[in-house]
């Protein structure tokens, strides 16, 4: 290991995370009743611009009025990007009127670090300000190709920053792709078009202590897609994605949780790995396969959010 180590910042069930249009109070009802893990109320893109000081009124009040935590649901709310008129009032309005009541902001359209140093500096003052207690933290979209040309800076800045998202939609557009498929494979691509970037935006989150998270899957019925573009993202580091309609919820859930077979075989290569150790060997086998210390490390990232997922009940 390295001398230099970088902790995860915060520690999340985020299997699933159900993206709620703001200007639509019924979705917000039905999602606070949902499966979900995360819920984001969007200010941004889901709102038309005529809509945006409404669903921003209707923000405030459904993280007023309803019991987020106590239902088990972390809720964040996606600002509007830094480039509109929005922004600013996004971030004063939530945090002066619901600060102590929402669980992170989702920062849209992360170009460079300077981004999210002023989203936290108004944090911040704010917070200090009301004299809140909560402390709000800050995820990140990625999905510009200037976001991506700064991944590793943009995840190494500010104390606040505890997720990254790969916005698929928007990098797809930013990076002129050939498509207008939110989130599916191009069949005249051999394999995953979007292997390179999630994987780099997994490899920053690792290595700086942030959570990694997969995106939209626009095709709601395509459930066969969404799960494999779930398990791609899962094979790849992320813990969740996001889920555009209450169908994903659970196929989100099941992908990112793993299964009780992985769980026990987790058990069972810690328990000889202990055994092995007791004989003075670092090394040990198991099933004809041959398990060390490394083996240890990826049974425990399994046994610790099967832990995560038991507490949530
Ligand atoms: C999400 O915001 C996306 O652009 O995919
Ligand atoms: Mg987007």
């Amino acid at each position: 290991m390295s001398h230099t180590l970088f902790p995860l910042r915060r520690a999340r069930l985020q299997r699933s995370t159900l993206a709620v249009p703001a200007s639509n109070p019924t979705m917000i009802t039905k999602a606070a009743e949902s499966d979900a893990d995360v819920v984001f109320l969007d200010l941004e893109d889901a709102v038309a611009p005529g809509d945006k000081p409404q669903a921003r009124k209707n923000a405030v009040e459904a993280l007023n009025d309803i019991d987020w935590r106590g239902l088990g649901k972390t809720v964040s709310v996606r600002i509007n990007g830094l480039d509109t008129h929005y922004m600013y009032r996004d971030v004063v309005d939530i945090m002066e009127q619901a600060g102590d009541r929402v669980d992170m902001l989702l920062v849209p359209k992360v170009g460079v670090p300077g981004d999210l140093y002023m989203v936290e500096a108004l944090v911040n003052q704010i917070e200090q300000g009301c004299g809140l207690t909560t402390r709000v933290g800050i995820e990140a979209l990625i999905e510009t190709a200037l976001g991506m040309a700064n991944l590793e800076a943009i995840a190494q800045s500010g104390g606040r920053l505890e997720a990254l998202h790969f916005g698929v939609a928007d990098f797809a557009a930013s990076m002129r792709a050939r498509t207008t498929n939110i989130g599916g494979l191009n069949p005249h691509y051999p394999g995953d078009q979007w292997h390179a970037a999630i994987s780099r935006m997994v490899t920053a989150c690792r290595a700086y202590g942030l959570r990694a998270l997969d995106g939209p899957f626009g095709d709601f019925s395509d459930p066969e897609g969404y799960k494999e573009g779930a398990r791609r993202a899962a094979a790849l580091g992320c813990e969740g994605k996001w889920a555009i309609h209450p169908s994903q919820i659970a196929m989100a859930n099941e992908v990112f949780s793993p299964p009780e077979a992985e769980v026990t075989k987790a058990r069972r290569i810690i328990e000889e790995l202990r055994k092995a150790e007791a004989m003075g060997k670092g090394a040990a086998s198991l099933d004809g396969r041959m398990i060390d210390a490394a083996s240890e490390k990826m049974a425990n990232n399994i046994l610790v959010l099967a832990d995560a997922i038991e507490a949530r009940g």
